[in-house]
């Protein structure tokens, strides 16, 4: 029998998931079927409750339920529970859920398979909310000199900052405590959402810095526009997407497909 998966998000008709691990399974030979579920608002438990007993292995989560998939959980990844949020589900051999979250891999593949260093750089994260949470771990694993959190609300940076001391160098505060320049910058904000741009200093790159928005488009945001302005190498957050949809392809199946032809296609229909 076919291997069931699914993305649950409200809305969800929008994802490009289905699209991706559909890619994924003719790349690797893997037999499964991905689709994508809209879930109820007030049930998001019930709907991953009738999945799995109707032959699901696993799903994605995309927004609004991350933190309720995070708390359903039996087990957890060590970076989902520091993430506080699940967007990766396993349904175990004994029936328990298992949760991971590969948003924060999948932005780490990424930057380093655009040839972006992280050890040892000096990284500004503008944002303190759900989505800068959830990459904090595996950024910090990777050693950078020095991570910045700024955001509009700086007393949020500087509690998310509190809450990952112990993984290494990182301070927040509000924008006008930003102080350049840095190697590599991260937006993010849901402020290109909006069309707008937080506040920041035009010294903020140092030479060859990358400019990174976890969001992306059909053209560049007003974030990496500035940035490239400035001199930085803007990357948006397409790679970020089909990256961390690899590694939970790869938590289900054992088997890394190729992102890089599955990242151009998408781009080319975007
Ligand atoms: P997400 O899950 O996308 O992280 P969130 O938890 O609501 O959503 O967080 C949104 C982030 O974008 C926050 O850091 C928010 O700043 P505040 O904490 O001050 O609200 C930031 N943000 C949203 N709109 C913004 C804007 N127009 N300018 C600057 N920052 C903005």
């Amino acid at each position: 029998m076919t291997d069931r998966y699914c993305v649950f998000g409200h809305p969800v008709a929008h994802s490009k998931s289905p699209l991706i691990h559909a890619a994924f399974a003719e790349q690797t030979g893997e037999a499964i079927a991905y689709t994508a579920i809209e879930a109820p608002l007030d049930d998001f438990a019930g709907a991953w409750r009738r999945f799995s007993a109707e032959g699901g292995r696993g799903a994605n989560v995309t927004v609004p339920f991350k933190e309720e998939a995070f708390r359903l959980c039996d087990t957890l990844s060590e970076r989902a529970r520091r993430a506080g949020a699940v967007n990766t589900l396993i349904l175990g051999g004994n029936g328990l859920t298992y949760g991971d979250t590969t948003d924060g891999v999948g932005l780490v593949r990424d930057l380093v398979g655009h040839g972006v260093a992280l050890r040892g750089a000096r990284v500004l994260v503008l944002g303190a909310g759900g989505a800068v949470r959830g990459v904090l771990e595996p950024l910090l694993a990777e050693a950078p000199a020095s991570l910045f959190l700024a955001n509009r609300t700086a007393g949020k940076a500087a509690g998310l900052a509190a809450d990952f001391h112990d993984l290494g160098e990182v301070e927040g505060g509000g924008f006008d405590a930003v102080a350049g320049p840095f190697d590599l910058v991260i937006n993010g904000t849901s402020a290109s959402l909006a069309g707008d741009l937080p506040p920041l200093p035009d010294d903020l790159f140092a030479p060859g810095a990358t400019a990174y928005d976890m969001m992306y488009g059909a053209e560049p945001t007003v974030f990496l526009r500035w940035a490239a302005a400035r001199g930085a190498r803007p990357l948006d957050g397409l790679g970020m997407l089909v990256e961390q949809a690899a590694e939970s392809f790869f938590q289900w199946r054992g088997k890394r497909p190729a992102t890089a032809p599955v990242r151009e296609r998408l781009r080319q229909a975007l």
